[in-house]
Formats: C-alpha cells, structure tokens, sequence
C-alpha cells in the first residue's frame, strides 16, 4: 500500500479521497451513542476522521500491525482526541474470540471494516462475519467497504487491474465477489441490507442480523 510517514503517524492518502463519501454513508447508520467499532483501521486517519464527525459514538480503533497501532495512537494525540477515543484493539479478525471485554461489547453499536477483504485471504471474511455477529444485534450494522467483483456488472478496468495486482501480490488476495461475501453472510444470519455504489468502483455494503 502507498503510503507516507511522519513520525509514527502514517498518511494513506486514499483516506483522503474516500473518507468524506463513507462519512455520507455511515451518517445513516450512526447511533446517538455508544461505540462503533472499526477493524483494520489502518493509519487511524479514517478513526479520527469518524470521531469528529460523530461525536455522540465513541470510535473504537484496531489493527494486527504494531507499526498500525502505533499510527493510530499518534493520530489520535495530534488531533486532541485521547481523552475520548480508546487506543486500539489488535484484532486480527481470524484469531479469535477477539480481544473485546464485556464491557466493550455491551455498548458496541456497530462495525465497520473499510478496504481489508481484498488484502487477506478469503479466511478472513469468513472469520469477519463469524466473529461479528457474537457482538452485534438486529438493531446494528456491518459495513464493508471497498471494490467488490459483481456478477451482475461488468468489472471496471481499474478494478480488474487492482485484482490482477493483488493476486500476483499474493495468490490469497484480491477483490471479493459481492454475491460470495453475502452467501457467507447468510450463512451467519446476515442480510445483505443496503448496497450504496461509491466513487472510484467502490461499495459500501450494509449486513444486518436477521
Ligand atoms: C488496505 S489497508 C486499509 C486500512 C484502512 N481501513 C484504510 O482504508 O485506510 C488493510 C488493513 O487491513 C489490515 N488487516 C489485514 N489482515 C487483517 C486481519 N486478518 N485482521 C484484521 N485486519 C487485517 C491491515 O493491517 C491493514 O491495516
């Protein structure tokens, strides 16, 4: 992934780009209070980005990187936000149960989990929805976002290149089939809620309990 680097904090610039739609997005969804919880958060940009926007909720950051946790807490003192935000979780979404207390879980609200389904193995999507659900209820949402393979859609070139790529990077990579990821959704009581198209061929895709 490229990226750039002060310090501890890491800028992935596609934060920038995207951060503004999937705030459009999850404004639908925020509740008035308690903890949204995001997986593979990444540089943190995205967690702080969400924490000034909802001030109600309470961020919940993670990542299984040190090098990412590391961002995450410096972004979350350079913007002024330790007194509200928690550090974050190492959740790495197939080691499981997750490290979430009972206290966590009482008030999680929600889950969100942007660009990580393509850079793991299929695994990990399973392990995504398994895992959720144990912490989710019928009110609550899982939000997936990023590029998606549809049958129904002809796949742009620039996702199909980006798939390309991923594989060859790494022959457990690339972009999921939306319909796939819905059957391992059923299959854990989920439904495929809400498909919102995004800018640059991305999805954002709501699951609830059923
Ligand atoms: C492409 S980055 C996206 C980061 C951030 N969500 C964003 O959009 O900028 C993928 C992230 O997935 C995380 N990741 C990879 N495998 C994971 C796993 N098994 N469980 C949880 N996170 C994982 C990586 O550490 C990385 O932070």
């Amino acid at each position: 992934m490229e990226y750039q680097e002060v310090g501890d904090r890491l800028h992935f610039p596609a934060t920038l780009r995207n951060r503004d739609s999937i705030a459009s997005v999850l404004k639908k969804y925020i509740p008035n209070s308690g903890v949204l919880l995001e997986l593979a958060s990444g540089s943190g940009e995205h967690g702080v980005f969400f924490q000034q926007a909802f001030p109600l909720v309470i961020w919940q950051t993670s990542d299984p990187k040190l090098l990412h946790r590391k961002s995450i807490i410096s972004w979350i003192d350079q913007q002024g936000f330790s007194s509200k935000m928690p550090k974050p979780l190492d959740i790495d979404v197939e080691k499981r149960p997750w490290p979430i207390s009972t206290q966590l879980r009482s008030l999680i609200k929600g889950i969100v989990c942007i660009n990580m389904i393509h850079v793991s193995p299929w695994n990990c999507t399973k392990a995504l929805f398994e895992e959720s659900k144990r912490y989710l209820d019928q009110n609550q949402f899982l939000m997936l976002y990023g590029p998606f393979l549809r049958k129904d859609k002809q796949t742009s070139v620039s996702n199909f290149n980006f798939d390309q790529s991923l594989k060859l990077y790494n022959h457990l990579w690339g972009l999921r089939q939306l319909e796939r990821v819905k059957e391992i959704a059923l299959l854990n009581g989920f439904e495929q809620d809400k498909i919102f198209e995004m800018p640059a061929n991305n999805l954002s895709v709501i699951y609830r309990l059923s």
